[in-house]
């Protein structure tokens, strides 16, 4: 059985577009009338891109985990909401029942009532991808308090940062978390980053890997401990926090191109709405599908993918701790047999490095189970595109190419699986609701096909983002100031002749390492703080396996120097302990100077045609301060 709000056929995809554009309110009001509120919303929308202000659903009061648990008790209480699979293959999976779900959300949100978190308040989650992340989610949408996912491979100084920005006054964490083969000290690190952050009253902690953790009297709690407490005691509350549609959902993290990550907020109503109806549409989930998307709940993709949405939809979602190399390539494959998954979503970062490895760890693996596959994060070139295509879903299962943003909340250009058409590297058709247009950097409106340009959106859907959290000019000035009354996504796009759109990357100084963001100025700042270093520029280059790698020219005095390769390993560990190992360099060049301008300005242009080997395309050096830097960087280019 399919959903109310499920498109079956191009000519569904095409009415229900062409609805969305005539009259975006009785659009949304029908898909909204789906969801179950405590009071239904009296205004549908009401917006503008100058402030900007944007609000869907006013005067509706709802809260987001009666829709993704009680709603599912009266018919799936027994269906399998979460299934997890641990990183070590040979340790026992859990599955978790709606009905189980409920209980473990409302015991660990009636802990979190009893330690004074209340609603509005900032909640930070650093945890391991174990069932618990998601119940700590919803146990913080339950009482209404805003949680602050970090992912595990940031470092304390990150965490710091962004607990200090959102001025939060609970974390909670575990003892450590496996990742592969290794284990990372969460608890210790969470420890180092609370040193710096006043606001934080209390620390939960759940223990994972049994590592020993330092617990600080009347601060840090042991989460199961205070849960069997609530339990035993038969005293949890299953009361939901009556929530404004507007209130805010969550904030997430995620960088921009200044230094300073910037906390991205989500609001109740419109997230709720927008994800759910996204996700039955795009990947065509029917009920009892097993729905596996590989992202960390860290990023975005694992708040709207793995929690919100499918659990909205009643679906059963597969949570993995590990990663798809571990103990063997042939990892995703296992997991898709052993539990018949029929949606596998993941990231082209994860297709090609499997890729490389060849077809021997698909030996052997049932994978008949898959119905459709699903992209994320960056764009996927045509030869991972048809690797996928061929080995994994065997010609038979649609490929979804899914484009959005941690901004975005949902996926806004994809294909429906098995209903649109889908052409590989590109993204295809925009998802109701969604107006996209291209722009010339003038900020004209290119009316053509077959053209690139900056990708804009030229109306609000439901999940656009509100603010970005303590700083709205901020986020005025980053996403609507580029071109009037348009969102701008930072993406560059090109539009063919069937108005298909292939996005092809960023257009300002964010990399896409792997599917994750990092500013080229945050890992500046990270390298500049190494004791020898006197400036650095850091671009973008093309990585085989990860889209794109980090290329770091550094200016370094002499005098700290003890021979280079030290010197260089110095500077990764650096910037792993200030932004955390996901923001290493690649490859780090030291140079003696780097090309400016004479008014001082770094030449990035150059660099990153360097970086890219581009050697003999460097284009106009005649107005640098000193041409000669740039043949000395080119003769030493890694
Ligand atoms: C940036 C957003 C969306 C969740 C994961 C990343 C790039 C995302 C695609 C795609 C080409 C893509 C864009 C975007 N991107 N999906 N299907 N094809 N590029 O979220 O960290 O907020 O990054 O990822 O450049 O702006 P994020």
């Amino acid at each position: 059985m399919s959903y109310p709000f499920q498109i079956r056929s191009l000519e569904e995809y095409s009415s229900a577009y062409r609805r969305s554009i005539d009259d975006p309110e009785e659009f949304w009001t029908e898909i909204a009338s789906f969801f179950l509120w405590k009071s239904p919303p009296q205004k549908v929308l009401n917006w503008n891109f100058k402030d900007p202000m944007v609000n869907w659903f006013d005067g509706g009061v709802l809260n987001i985990t009666e829709n993704c648990i009680d709603r599912h008790l009266a018919d799936k209480a027994d269906q399998p909401a979460i299934i997890w699979e641990p990183n070590d293959p040979t340790e026992k999976s859990r599955t978790i029942t709606y009905q189980e779900l409920h209980e473990e959300v409302c015991t660990m949100a009636t802990v979190f009532r009893n330690h004074g978190i209340k609603k509005g308040d900032r909640v930070c989650i650093y945890m391991g991808m174990v069932p618990e992340l998601a119940f700590a989610v919803l146990a913080c949408a339950r009482i209404g308090a805003i949680h602050s996912v970090i992912f595990g491979g940031f470092s304390a100084q990150s965490i710091a940062d962004r607990i200090q920005d959102a001025g939060a006054t609970a974390v909670i964490t575990c003892d450590g978390a496996y990742r592969g083969a290794k284990d990372i000290p969460l608890k210790s690190l969470v420890d180092e980053a609370v040193e710096d952050c006043k606001t934080i009253k209390k620390v939960f902690t759940l223990i994972r890997t049994k590592v020993p953790v330092s617990m600080i009297k009347n601060r840090d709690y042991f989460l199961e401990q205070e849960m069997l407490e609530v339990k035993r005691s038969g005293t949890i509350n299953y009361e939901a926090e009556p929530m404004q549609a507007e209130d805010p959902l969550f904030i997430l993290y995620t960088s921009g191109s200044t230094g300073k990550p910037k906390g991205v907020v989500h609001s109740c109503a419109g997230y709720m709405i927008y994800t759910t109806y996204t996700f039955v549409n795009v990947f065509q989930y029917l009920p009892g599908d097993i729905h596996f998307c590989t992202a960390d709940i860290g990023w975005v993709t694992g708040h709207s993918y793995i929690v919100y949405a499918p659990l909205c939809a009643g679906a059963t979602s597969l949570m993995f701790e590990g990663i798809p190399t571990w103990p063997d390539a042939g990892r995703f494959w296992d997991i898709v047999d052993k539990y018949q998954v029929n949606i596998l979503y993941t990231a082209p970062t994860a297709i090609r490095s499997l890729m490389q490895l060849g077809l021997g760890p698909l030996e052997n693996k049932d994978l008949s189970s898959l119905k459709v596959l699903g992209t994320v994060g960056e764009p996927i070139n045509e030869e991972a595109w048809h690797w996928y295509d061929k080995n994994i879903g065997k010609e038979k299962c649609p490929i979804v190419d899914t484009w959005w943003q941690t901004e975005t909340g949902g996926i806004l250009i994809s294909n429906l699986a098995g209903i649109t058409p889908s052409k590989p590297s590109y993204a295809t058709l925009p998802m109701p609701g969604v107006q996209p247009v291209l722009v010339d950097d003038q900020g004209k409106l290119i009316e053509e096909n077959n053209v690139n340009g900056n990708l804009c959106i030229r109306f609000p859907w439901p999940s656009i983002l509100r603010t970005t959290y303590g700083d709205h000019e901020r986020c005025r000035l980053n996403y609507f100031s580029a071109y009037p009354d348009l969102y701008f996504t930072g993406d560059g796009a090109f539009r063919d002749e069937n108005g298909f759109y292939r996005i092809t990357g960023r257009v300002d100084d964010v990399l896409n390492i792997s599917g994750h963001r990092i500013g080229t100025a945050e890992v500046e700042n990270a390298i500049n703080m190494h004791a020898g270093v006197v400036e650095s520029a850091v671009v973008g280059y093309p990585h085989d396996i990860k889209g794109q790698g980090i290329y770091a020219f550094v200016v370094y005095n002499e005098e700290h120097s003890i021979n280079e390769d030290a010197t260089k390993a110095n500077i990764a560990a650096t910037v792993a302990k200030v932004i955390g190992p996901i923001a290493k360099p690649d490859k780090i060049q030291l140079v003696n100077g780097l090309p400016k301008t004479r008014s001082g300005k770094i030449m990035r242009r150059i660099l990153r045609k360097i970086a890219e080997g581009e050697l003999h395309h460097i284009g106009d050096t005649t107005t640098l301060l000193d041409p000669g830097i740039v043949e000395e960087i080119k003769k030493n280019k890694i």
